[in-house]
């Protein structure tokens, strides 16, 4: 090959942070006959089976009330994998070896006695380090989790201190409390019997390829870091809609709204690796340090300001695109005069050095026209001469979309002129999209996270005070509403983007939401 040929080959460069090996393990999971583990946990480690990732030996049990042998609950876990799995069609003689490491125990998460049963299996494990290495994910109800610690606790089975080389995790499910207070309270339950080192809060969408590249993004190009500040971006919107309902959630729903189920976790933990600082190194403490750094520089709303920052949106019956669907209050388990908000938008300011002055507008909701998670990044506009001033606002401002789901990709858009004896100007786009550069293959967040856990990798999860810091942005909102009903401005038919005010809040910036494409 020639110099040139050289230089231009693509090289992967594997990072020295590369996968630590897992240890041999057990796996717990508390929840094991409810939706996340069939839907998620066990279709993510079966991948992990079939790529080989997986500690040898490793075993799973699921912990669920219910009475059950193995085998049904593997027959239960087989069935349901052929709806959820990735890939299709599921390979029999693959799942067999899989679930050859599955087991199922039976016990109520506040009977004593259920956990004593549990510690016997694990005690009888061989090698040892089977049973006395120990991820615990706990697939409950928040209100269980203080509960099922104390009494893995109680059991032997966790301990603050661990007794190297042998340790013992806990995977934490979101919501993580329901505002500051309550998830202090949580902390100081969970951290009685676990170390915080030991304690990982998920966030899915930190699994997530494209949510884990805005670091390699900004980090590693330094051609878009030096764009990355107020002295050329005009404003950011970051939109993670969804065109869905709550349809069987109702009731989950009813508890948590957009702004504790979508806005506390997946919205801020984007908007923090979009606008922080880079970290010091790829450590994990280093990472979130400056996410909470970025989190502690948001500026919380004064619940005064909420009417003017926050919109919040809940969705009516209505045709939108497609067929008629039905309203939020109509949904099972929904209260009919409900006023839980399935839409929010809101807009924050970011005050430290490079973001001042630049709006962040963030919006998610249910049953809007599309699904799809996007972040905008709106460079400034041109000085008004030249193509400017003959073109006024018609003139197109550069944006950088960094598309999340589906259709993963990146796209710049600049203007050029169209082909053609007039002098005519229009926006054209350079892309960049996941599936034509690396095929079609993405891990579901869920393998990622799970490997990291058993590996001990606490980069990815929530950290106690980031999760703390979190709360506290959201909660004013939350008061600043109070217990108003919803008025009639705030219903958005399904299929629509929302109630009107989302376009106003942005309007009063001098600017407008740019809806993510469909991409057909
Ligand atoms: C979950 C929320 O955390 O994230 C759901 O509870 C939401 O309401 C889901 O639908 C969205 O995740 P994803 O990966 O489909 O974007």
């Amino acid at each position: 090959m020639d110099e040139r040929g050289e230089l231009d080959e693509l090289l992967d460069c594997r990072l020295e942070t590369a996968r630590r090996a897992a240890t041999p393990c057990t796996l717990v999971i508390f929840g094991a006959s409810g939706d996340l583990t069939a839907r998620k946990l066990i279709p993510a480690l079966y991948h992990l089976h079939l790529d080989g990732l997986l500690p040898e030996p490793f075993r799973v049990i699921g912990f669920a009330r219910r009475e059950k042998s193995d085998d049904a609950w593997r027959a239960e876990l087989f069935e349901a994998l052929g709806r959820f799995s990735r890939t299709q069609p599921v390979d029999a003689a693959r799942w067999d070896a899989f679930a050859a490491r599955l087991a199922y125990c039976q016990g109520d998460l506040e009977d004593a006695a259920a956990y004593r049963r549990l510690a016997g299996l694990l005690h009888g494990f061989c090698p040892p380090e089977l049973g006395r290495n120990r991820l615990f994910y706990l697939a409950v109800s928040p209100s269980q989790f203080a509960g099922v610690l104390a009494h893995l606790a109680a059991a032997g089975l966790i301990r603050r201190e661990e007794e190297p080389p042998y340790w013992q995790r806990v995977v934490v499910e979101k919501p993580f409390g329901r505002d500051r207070a309550s998830a202090r309270e949580l902390n100081a339950a969970l951290t009685r019997h676990a170390h915080e080192s030991q304690l990982l809060r998920i966030d899915h969408y930190l699994g997530k390829e494209t949510v884990q590249n805005i670091l390699m993004f900004r980090f590693s190009n330094a051609i878009f870091e030096r764009l990355w500040s107020r002295d050329t971006v005009d404003h950011i919107q970051i939109t993670v809609s969804e065109r869905p309902g709550v349809g069987g959630r109702g009731g989950y729903y009813e508890e948590a709204g957009a702004l504790r189920d979508m806005v506390q976790n997946h919205l801020l933990q984007v908007l923090a690796l979009v606008a922080m600082e880079p970290p010091v190194s790829l450590a994990a403490e280093a990472v979130r340090d400056e996410k909470v750094k970025l989190l502690n520089s948001i500026r919380p709303l004064a619940a005064a300001d909420v009417a003017h920052h926050v919109v919040r949106g809940q969705y009516v019956a209505g045709r939108g695109t497609g067929s008629e669907r039905p309203g939020y209050r109509q949904e099972a388990k929904v209260d009919a005069g409900s006023n839980v908000e399935t839409f929010v938008a809101l807009r924050w300011l970011v005050d430290n050095w490079r973001w001042a002055g630049v709006p962040f507008y963030v919006r998610t909701g249910k049953a809007l026209p599309l699904s799809a998670s996007e972040v905008r990044v709106q460079f400034r506009p041109t000085p008004n001469v030249l193509f400017a001033a003959q073109c006024g606002p018609r003139l197109d401002a550069n944006a950088l979309t960094l598309r999340l789901q589906p259709h993963e990709g990146i796209a710049l858009r600049f203007n050029g002129k169209v082909p053609g004896t007039n002098l005519t100007v229009r926006p054209v786009r350079m892309r960049f999209r996941y599936d034509s550069e690396f095929g079609a293959y993405t891990p579901e967040a869920y393998e990622r996270l799970l490997l990291d856990a058993l590996e001990g990798d606490p980069t990815l999860f929530i950290r106690r005070d980031e999760v703390e810091a979190a709360w506290a942005l959201v909660d004013p909102i939350r008061e600043g509403w109070g217990t108003a009903a919803l008025t009639p401005g705030e219903f958005y038919p399904t299929g629509s983007w929302g109630p009107d005010a989302a376009n106003a809040l942005l309007a009063r910036g001098g600017h407008a939401w740019r809806h993510p494409e469909p991409v057909a």
